[in-house]
């Protein structure tokens, strides 16, 4: 085997199993995500960090290694750049590892092909299941193509429609699609009934050391390809958890002293939940906008590796991960999906621990819908605080919409949206007002005014279920 870097050397793979793991208790510090207070990082205590923990729970570095060899012709090698911007902004040597550029747009491909091509010849009469937020559907679909292999997969019924139409396109005469459910969840268990009744091969998204071993190759190619010395911070989104089980598995037999951060959405926190629980929890529900990421559970290899190795889950609120978007197309011209944004986003948080450090974050996929963009913009203007949408009581007299309109706006503020109905029998009635704003200071400004005049206001969340509305 062949294994660059000095930070490599350091540890005798062949004996990796005899090592103990470090004592670890989980311990709360609170989050610096401005839109949640309620929710808290999951730390653990790492006393012994830098010793390898419970290694008989990792996939085998020989595993990752055979996987990276067999995916080195199918796969594209695709680059670990340094981010200038992001290095700049943040006096750290940022890296960003580019599987929005892998041949189905994430690394999905990696896993899959690791565990199609394990099934023995003589099962590939069998039908291929498998259930996916679209993501791994598209690398069975590419696998199954390849190989002939007939498959069946089932996606939710809000899948992006990019995905549904990249998953028949790869997949050709070889795949045939299943909408069902709301959430992965629900087409999983689906599409599992239906596997066990027709006797097929199942393919799961992320709990299955085959797919570990294949999403762990990422990790080998960041070792290979990185121009430092050594790797300070290693950042990954966490769905299922399959993608951080391989990647985490592989730094922390070679590289053990990279600080390994999982990334998850603020809305569907299965990994977080499960570590603070110390057990798998089933969410009852969850926000599904980072779509390639909104898990209700967590798989159960997943978490025994995580659980055993992360230094912290970090939870992203939507509407940051929402401006993460714009900034990587704005500034570096770098097109993401919601749950590709989820690594990069972590970084405002660690950004004092990072200085002057190298750090590597996972860009995991890109396939966004360009439909969702303007959903995208508006949850990013109002985590920034320069879009808001409330509900105004207004006074029920003529001219009290004019007051409101005049007295209340600055000279740079914007109405985006007015529903309102002036009622005859009432003292004061609710109206939806939408407000953009230049600077959230404007909107201090817009409240005052609103207080002064006795005009009483509700502004709207996004978590709230009136929202669905809007978007
Ligand atoms: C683009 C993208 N990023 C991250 C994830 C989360 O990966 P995992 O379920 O392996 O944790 C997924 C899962 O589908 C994904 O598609």
């Amino acid at each position: 085997m062949h294994i660059q870097k000095k930070a490599h050397s350091s540890l005798n793979l062949a004996k990796n199993d005899s090592f103990d793991t470090p004592e670890k208790k989980v311990t709360h510090t609170h989050s610096h995500n401005q839109e949640s207070n309620q929710k808290q990082s999951i730390q653990v205590d790492v006393t012994n960090y830098n010793h390898p923990p419970n290694i008989s729970k990792l996939i085998p570095v020989s595993k990752i290694y055979s996987a990276y060899k067999l995916l080195k012709n199918v796969v594209t090698r695709t680059p670990t750049q340094k981010s200038m911007k992001l290095s700049e902004y943040f006096g750290a040597n940022v890296y960003i590892k580019r599987e929005d550029l892998q041949i189905v747009r994430s690394y999905k491909l990696r896993g899959a092909y690791n565990k199609i091509i394990s099934i023995p010849e003589n099962e590939r009469h069998r039908t291929i299941f498998c259930a996916s937020a679209g993501n791994h559907a598209q690398g069975v679909a590419y696998v199954c193509n390849l190989m002939k292999i007939n498959c069946i997969i089932y996606m939710p019924t809000n899948t992006p429609s990019i995905k549904f139409n990249a998953v028949k396109s790869w997949g050709k005469q070889y795949v045939q699609i299943e909408l069902v459910g709301d959430t992965f969840d629900e087409s999983f268990r689906a599409s599992r009934e239906k596997c066990n009744t027709e006797n097929g091969i199942y393919v799961h998204a992320f709990d299955d050391e085959k797919i570990i071993e294949g999403q762990g190759t990422i990790a080998v190619e960041v070792l290979e390809d990185i121009n430092e010395d050594q790797v300070d911070f290693m950042f990954f989104p966490v769905g299922g958890g399959g993608c951080g089980a391989g990647i985490s598995s592989y730094f922390k037999q070679v590289s053990p002293q990279t600080i390994l951060i999982g990334v998850e959405p603020e809305g569907s926190p299965s990994m977080y939940e499960a570590i603070k629980q110390q057990q798998i929890v089933e969410l009852e529900t969850i926000n599904t906008f980072v779509d390639g990421a909104a898990i209700k559970k967590s798989g159960a290899k997943p978490f025994d590796i995580l659980n055993s190795v992360l230094k912290e889950v970090v939870l992203i609120p939507e509407g940051h991960v929402c401006t993460t978007m714009m900034k990587l197309f704005n500034e570096e011209g770098i097109l993401v999906e919601p749950a590709g944004a989820l690594a990069i986003s972590a970084l405002d948080k660690f950004k004092d621990q990072i200085k002057g450090k190298t750090v590597v974050c996972l860009i995991s996929g890109s396939n966004n819908d360009l439909g969702r963009m303007t959903d995208i913009r508006m949850l990013s203007e109002i985590h920034q605080g320069l879009q808001y949408y409330m509900f105004v009581n207004f006074f029920q007299k003529p001219g009290a919409l004019k007051q409101f309109l005049i007295q209340c706006l600055g000279p740079t503020d914007e109405v985006t949206n007015l529903e309102y109905t002036r009622k005859n029998n009432r003292e004061k009635g609710p109206a939806l007002v939408g407000v953009k704003v230049k600077k959230p200071q404007d909107f201090e400004a817009m409240k005052n005014k609103m207080e002064e005049l006795k005009i009483t206001h509700r502004i709207l969340q996004p978590n709230q279920e009136i929202f669905k509305m809007l978007l």
